[in-house]
Parts: C-alpha cells; structure tokens; sequence
C-alpha cells in the first residue's frame, strides 16, 4: 500500500519537473579516436551521441582507461566530446566511452588501445643519511614505486644550504649508473657545515622529482670499526643508455615488423642509429670466458661505528699473498678488472676509522664453469 502510494506520488514528481523514465541508453558513442599523445595526456575524441539512444535526462559521458593494472574513469559533461586524459605509462592502455543518464550507464564503446610511452620515474622512497666521519656520509634510498619505464640509475645531489636550510649557497650533483645500486658516499663535507642531501630516480624518459634529508656533521674521535659486510657482483656491467632506450633498427625488414618483442613498442626509435662493428683486440677463449670486471660494494655496519673508509684483500684460493687493493676512500665500492670469473677467489673487506682497522669475515666465490666444448 505505501509502496503504491510512494510510486504514484514519484510519478508525480517526474512529471511535474518534467523528467523523463530513465531507462539504460541504448547505444555507446561512436567513432572513438586517439587524437594525440602529449605531455604524460592523451588527447581523445568521439561522435556526440544521438539524443534518443539517452533514454533518460542526458548527464554526459564516461571515461574509462586502464592498463594491466589499473583504471582511471572520468566523466563529462553532454558538450564536451573531447578531451585530455591521463595515461598509464610504459604499458599497454584501453580507453572506451559511455553515455550517462540520471540513473545509468549506457555500454562501452568499442575500446581503443595504445603503447603508452615512458614518463618520469616517481622519486625514491626513502633517503637515510649516516655518518662516517667528520667529512663523509653514506646514504641509502629505496626504489621509486613506480619506474614508469627503464629505469637507467639514480642522480644524487648535494647542497651546502644556510643556517636556516631556507637558501642553497653551493650545490653538487653526480650520476649514479646503476639501477640497482641504492647506496652512494659522499666525502669532502666540513664540519658544522649544514647540508642537505637528495636522490633522485632516472629512466630514459628524465628524472623523478628530487628526495630529500638534512644533516650537520660533528666532530668524529676515531674509534675501531665494526666488522662490514659487503657484496660482490662478477661481470658487473652499467646499463648503456642508447642500448637501453633506443631501439636499433637493424635492417628495413625488422622496420615494419611491428610486433618484435613486449618492449619494442615502448622503446624510443633512433633510426639513425645503425649497428656499428666496432674492432675488438683479439681474446683467447679462456679470457673470453672468464676475465670480467667484478664489482665489490662495501656495507658498512652503519648501526655501529662503521668506519671512514675501507680496502679489500683478495687471493685465489690455497694461494699464501693477498692482493691488497688501495685503501677506497672516496667511493663506497672497488671495481677490480680482470677478475679471473673461473677461480675460486677468498675476499676479505677491512674498514678502517684514523688509525684502526677491522676486517669482515671471509667470502668465498664461487668458480664460473669454464668449458671449451665448442
Ligand atoms: C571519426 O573521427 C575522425 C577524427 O575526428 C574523422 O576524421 C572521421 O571522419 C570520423 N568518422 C566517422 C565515420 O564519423
Ligand atoms: C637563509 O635563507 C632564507 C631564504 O633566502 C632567509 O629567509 C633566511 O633568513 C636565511 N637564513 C640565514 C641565517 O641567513
Ligand atoms: C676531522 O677530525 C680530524 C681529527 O680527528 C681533524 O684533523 C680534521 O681537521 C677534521 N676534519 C674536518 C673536515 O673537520
Ligand atoms: C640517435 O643516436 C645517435 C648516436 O647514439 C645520437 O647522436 C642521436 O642524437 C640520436 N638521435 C635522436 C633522435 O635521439
Ligand atoms: C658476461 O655477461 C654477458 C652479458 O650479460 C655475457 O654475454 C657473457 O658471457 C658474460 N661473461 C662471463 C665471463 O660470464
């Protein structure tokens, strides 16, 4: 009985403000076009609807874009039938449209799709600042929540600020090569003075915004190190931007295959840039084979005293003599060349603080299987 009454008296009301029964629109825009891609926008456009197909009061059109991930829906008004929107990058994109009335949304057009391109990285997560001494500092970072691409490394920034952090007085910036490198030292620092210290994200598409954190260093008695850990990557390689971002258009057959591999569609093209062969000295197969550059990353105990600086020892196994590099004092890593892949090495890394030292426990590496079977 009251329902009764409430639906006559809605009927009613409709009638009077002269609004229509909204029933489900019958047909989705047509015609939908990807116009241009632009600035991290994507610039769309569709056929305004027939006015009948509404079946309703006409609110607009919806929106609708996702990736693998994600979506993203926008609405607008009856008017507009074209429009900038968002992209997710470095991904395959969808976008469709629909009509909106007062109660529903009429069906998807057809989608249309896309390779969106790279776009900044979003910034490193975090930044720690940890003192070594009266003029070093280790920093760590996390990796950006997005890459929004390839990532290529990280920039680190160093600024000598006023007393009041509020003006840059002297600022210093270096490229770090290596994506998954999220440690860096900085040396050359004065006392007292106040710095702020910041890390940025770099892919092939620029640089994220800048992540940052403050200190003043104090004065540093040295003390005996804690013992360090460290890493140590053989055949250790830095990402080559052109190779990584640019795409090489071998031959004009490979030019109009369109469907290479996942990531061609997202690459950069340099059609200029043909493959060269460059002549490289003659190798034995052994040297082919095993000699590589070895990277050695010191870690050190930054929850305890961890020391100014550090040196590594190293010697192939059962050997008597360690090969003793020299003491590392600007970078937080050695780059040994040559390093015989196929021995069995022991590494031992020494962190020393003034006149103390402390070396790490004993690292063995394991041989790289050499054959000859060719
Ligand atoms: C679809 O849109 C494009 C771009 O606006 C236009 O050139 C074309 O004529 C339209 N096609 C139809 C069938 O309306
Ligand atoms: C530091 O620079 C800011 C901005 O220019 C200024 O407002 C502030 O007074 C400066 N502080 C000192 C101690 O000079
Ligand atoms: C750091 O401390 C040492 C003494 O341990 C001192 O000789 C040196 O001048 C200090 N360096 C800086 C940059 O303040
Ligand atoms: C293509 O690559 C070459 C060599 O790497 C470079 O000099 C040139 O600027 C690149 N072209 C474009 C359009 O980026
Ligand atoms: C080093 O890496 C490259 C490419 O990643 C590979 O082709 C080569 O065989 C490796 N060399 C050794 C000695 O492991």
């Amino acid at each position: 009985m009251f329902v009764t009454v409430l639906f006559l008296l809605l009927q009613f009301c409709a009638s009077v403000f002269g609004a229509h029964r909204e029933l489900l629109p019958s047909k989705a825009p047509s015609n939908l076009t990807l116009l241009e891609i632009n600035q991290g926008q994507v610039l769309i456009q569709w056929d305004p609807i027939e006015p009948d197909t509404v079946r309703g009061s006409f609110k607009g059109y919806l929106v609708r874009t996702w990736n693998h991930a994600g979506s993203l829906v926008y609405a607008f008004p009856p008017d507009v039938t074209r429009a900038s929107i968002d992209f997710f990058p470095f991904s395959k994109n969808f976008i469709t449209v629909s009509v909106r009335n007062e109660k529903y949304v009429g069906p998807p057009s057809e989608a249309i799709s896309f390779d969106a391109p790279q776009r900044e990285p979003q910034s490193p997560q975090t930044l720690h600042i940890f003192t070594l001494s009266n003029k070093s500092v280790l920093i760590r970072w996390s990796k950006p929540s997005q890459p929004n691409g390839i990532l290529l490394g990280y920039r680190i920034y160093c600024r000598e600020m006023n007393d009041t952090f509020g003006e840059i007085k002297r600022e210093t910036s270096h490229l770090i090569n290596d994506p998954d490198k999220f440690q860096a030292k900085l040396t050359g620092l004065e006392e007292g003075v106040k710095y702020q210290i910041g890390v940025s994200a770099v892919n092939c598409a620029g640089e994220s915004d800048v992540t940052k954190a403050g200190i003043v260093l104090g004065p540093h008695t040295p003390v005996e190190p804690f013992p360090s850990r460290f890493v140590y990557k053989t055949n250790y390689t830095t990402p080559k931007r052109d190779e990584k971002c640019y795409k090489t258009l071998t031959s004009p057959a490979e030019e109009e295959d369109e469907e290479v591999d996942d990531y061609y569609d997202y690459l950069l093209y340099n059609h200029t840039n043909y493959k060269e062969t460059t002549p490289s000295p003659v190798k034995t197969d052994y040297e082919q084979n095993c000699l590589v550059d070895c990277l050695v990353l010191w870690m050190p105990d930054v929850s305890n005293n961890p020391g100014e600086y550090f040196y590594l020892k190293y010697r192939v196994r059962g050997e008597t003599d360690y090969t003793v590099t020299e003491p590392e004092t600007s970078e937080d890593f050695i780059l040994l060349r040559n390093f015989d892949a196929c021995k069995k090495y022991e590494m031992v890394i020494v962190a020393v603080d003034g006149e103390f030292s402390t070396e790490s426990g004993t690292v063995f590496t394991p041989p790289k299987l050499y054959s000859n079977i060719l």
